[in-house]
């Protein structure tokens, strides 16, 4: 996009006019189909680019300017309610110093230093109401409409149960004015409702609630759970409140639920605050905020501010950095990991999602890209929700190029060139190449060194990948040995060349000692670490547990793997017939078996003996992790929890004892919830371990 201060008046004519084009036809998928085809991310973008052209280029303003319009038009079929006190919108920001530009302007507006203090409201992510009360009976109930006519929802909002239906002590006339919202999970319950009978789904909680509220049939709404929170009022004929924070203990008097994280701020530090505690637990939250609500907490001062054309100049909506943005896919890309599997990743153009380049996203499997008719050259909604891969919410298909093709995905490894095969009722296709596969060998050796295994700091990913490439290290026992190779002084007649990894480029005498040293320092290594660094397939750290326990030596286990002896093996609870076979398979391959042979001249396993202290709340219990927790790293959490004498899994099920929930949890909380299972903190998990 071109730098707007380039724009001749021509060009910013054409562009204003492109802009409300865009913006108009978004408006309508939005609020008159509740369809919306562009994220609110770009929306936002068009919308900036729109004010900041009009505000160099002050007399191209249109008169269908998108800056001139609040919202919705009507949806025929509601009669109308006419707004004697219009319901207004909310000016954006995006950072604190617009924030502080906000507190500036009220300052210098009131020509005052005195200090200001805001009420903070989480930003309900729903469909605002309008509830009138006459005597204290609710006589109406409106929509926001654009503004100044709305829509008479009165049928639909009577069945929301949470709003009272007679207030008591309330000024003869009172208009309550919130959001109406859906919460996650009854979004998630609707929407799988509707799969199940096959109707169309809604793409978010906010559509589903303005698709539920904006029903003709009253009865439909009542179908649907919806919830609401009250935060302002439209017309009063008398105002016995004298700050926005008085206001609310009115509200709750008067039966009207109120956000509970509403807080009082006496300065922009802790608005600041408070917004990054927000965005920090907003995942947790059972219903969606988008950003929080800054008001002038006096309302004198509220009334001496005053309104701008569309906006209160005493409030401020500071947005939450957008989660979800527009993109193209430029590449789709197969890696290829330590087991063989193929996995499709797609190379975006680099895009700003939440505050985060995303140029990446994982694409799962064959199945998925087919599902979603994934293609390249698409473009695309990409999601980034906490730490996960970002992902490729849905494909835009109006967008897409009339000579775009469907993807087909390879049945060659694209690495070394071998078949790919995929087993029935299998999800993922295979490289059969094995160690002769490049990237299975890297891959391999990247977990080899990871943290859980033999957790040698030093060897990046980037580092083994450069020394397997360049022959240095082929096999895991070849870590062991470098030092060794490296040694060799130039020699002519005995051809010992040495390596000397310290003329290499990046590499120095002090970083090529350090690394040696990490090396040294892990030739002795637990039994349980050693079989999870093997890399078998589906053996993980948990199961390298139970194998370490069960075997206690690595030579009983080798022994019995080497035999096919797998008697004790499925004894073990945890340990099924296909891991089984996983494992005897991998001892029946010659090239780990010298790879194993090598490593035992360099390194010592030591014998598992037992340190479990058994006589604890959680022995013999089965505990899963979710969220981030505040006091212990994640394997902190869980070897503390294995010491203690439980077992540690990583997803909810019926056999589950406890989930420790951290902060931002997500779908396993909600599962073990509806499986009934205990809920614990982080404190009281801590308590439980001695
Ligand atoms: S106050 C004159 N408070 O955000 C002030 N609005 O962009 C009117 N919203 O139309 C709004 N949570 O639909 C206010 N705590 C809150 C809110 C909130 C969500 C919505 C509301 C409004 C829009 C403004």
């Amino acid at each position: 996009m071109k730098d707007i201060s380039l724009l001749t008046p021509n060009e910013a004519a054409q562009e204003l006019e492109y802009l409300a084009q865009e913006l108009a036809k978004a408006d309508h998928a939005y609020y008159q189909k509740d369809a919306p085809y562009i994220s609110d991310a770009e929306y936002d973008k068009l919308k900036h680019r729109n004010s900041d052209i009009e505000s160099k280029f002050p007399y191209l303003i249109r008169q269908d300017s998108p800056s001139k319009r609040i919202g919705s038009t009507i949806k025929s079929g509601f009669s109308k309610v006419l707004h004697h006190f219009p319901m207004l919108s909310l000016a954006d920001v995006f950072s604190i110093t617009e924030v502080e530009d906000f507190v500036l302007g009220i300052k210098r507006f009131l020509n005052t230093t005195d200090n200001i203090s805001f009420y903070s409201e989480p930003k309900i992510d729903g469909l605002s109401f309008s509830a009138r009360y006459e005597n204290g009976i609710f006589v109406q109930g409106a929509t926001r409409g654009d503004g100044t006519t709305g829509e008479d929802i009165t049928a639909n909002l009577k069945t929301i149960k949470q709003l009272p239906l007679k207030i008591d002590n309330a000024p003869k006339i009172l208009e309550i004015r919130g959001e109406v919202y859906m919460s996650k999970n009854d979004f998630l319950e609707l929407n799988k409702r509707y799969e199940l009978e096959g109707k169309k789904t809604f793409a978010n909680p906010r559509n589903a609630a303005a698709g539920s509220l904006r029903q003709l049939d009253p009865k439909i709404t009542a179908e649907r759970n919806l919830s609401l929170f009250a935060y302002t009022w439209g017309e009063v004929s008398e105002r016995p409140w004298s700050t926005q924070e008085d206001f609310f203990e009115h509200l709750k008097k008067w039966g009207f639920p109120t956000n509970p994280l509403n807080t009082l701020c006496h300065n922009i530090s802790e608005l600041e605050n408070n917004f990054s505690h927000l965005m920090e637990i907003r995942s947790s939250l059972s219903y969606d905020i988008d950003g929080m609500v800054y008001k002038v907490n006096s309302i004198n001062l509220q009334e001496r501010l005053g309104f701008l054309t569309r906006t209160p100049r005493w409030a401020v909506a500071h947005k939450f950095p957008a989660e979800q943005a527009i993109t193209r896919i430029n590449n789709i890309r197969i890696q290829v990991g330590r087991t063989g599997a193929l996995t499709p990743v797609a190379d975006l153009e680099p895009i700003n999602v939440g505050g985060v380049i995303v140029s990446h996203a994982t694409l799962h499997n064959e199945d998925e890209i087919k599902r979603k008719d994934i293609r390249i050259g698409d473009t695309i909604i990409v999601q980034r929700a906490g730490d996960v891969i970002p992902q490729v919410v849905e494909v835009l298909t109006d967008k897409r190029l009339p000579d775009s093709q469907e993807y087909i995905f390879p049945h060659i490894c694209p690495i070394c060139g071998s078949h790919a095969i995929r087993e029935e009722d299998e999800a993922v296709r295979r490289c059969v190449g094995g160690m002769s596969c490049p990237a299975q060998a890297i891959e391999r050796l990247i977990h080899f060194v990871s943290r859980d295994a033999f957790d040698i700091a030093g060897l990046g990913d980037k580092i083994i990948e450069d020394f397997y490439l360049e022959k240095i290290i082929k096999t895991p026992a070849d870590i062991f040995t470098l030092e060794n190779r490296n040694q060799g002084e130039e020699d002519l007649f005995s051809n010992n060349k040495g390596l000397h990894i310290e003329r290499k480029e990046g590499w120095g005498k002090k970083s090529v000692e350090n690394l040696f040293n990490a090396i040294n320092n892990k030739r002795k290594i637990s039994l349980s670490r050693f079989i999870y660094a093997l890399g078998i397939r589906q053996v993980g750290t948990a199961t390298s547990r139970l194998l370490a326990k069960e075997y206690t030596s690595f030579s009983n286990f080798m022994n019995d793997m080497i035999n096919k002896e797998t008697g004790k093996l499925v004894a073990i609870d945890g340990i099924g017939a296909s891991m089984a076979t996983d494992m005897v398979e991998f001892f029946q391959e010659p090239h780990n078996i010298t790879v194993i042979k090598q490593l035992l001249e360099q390194i010592t396993i030591e014998d598992f003996i037992d340190t479990t202290n058994y006589n604890t709340p959680l022995a013999g219990k089965t505990v899963v992790f979710t969220g981030t927790l505040e006091q212990l790293t994640r394997s902190e959490a869980k070897s503390k929890a294995l010491a203690a004498g439980a077992k540690v899994s990583g997803s909810v099920s019926t056999k589950t004892d406890y989930v420790i929930q951290g902060v931002d949890a997500g779908s396993k909380a909600t599962k073990a919830k509806e499986l009934g299972i205990k809920i614990i903190s982080e404190d009281e998990f801590i308590n439980l371990l001695t």
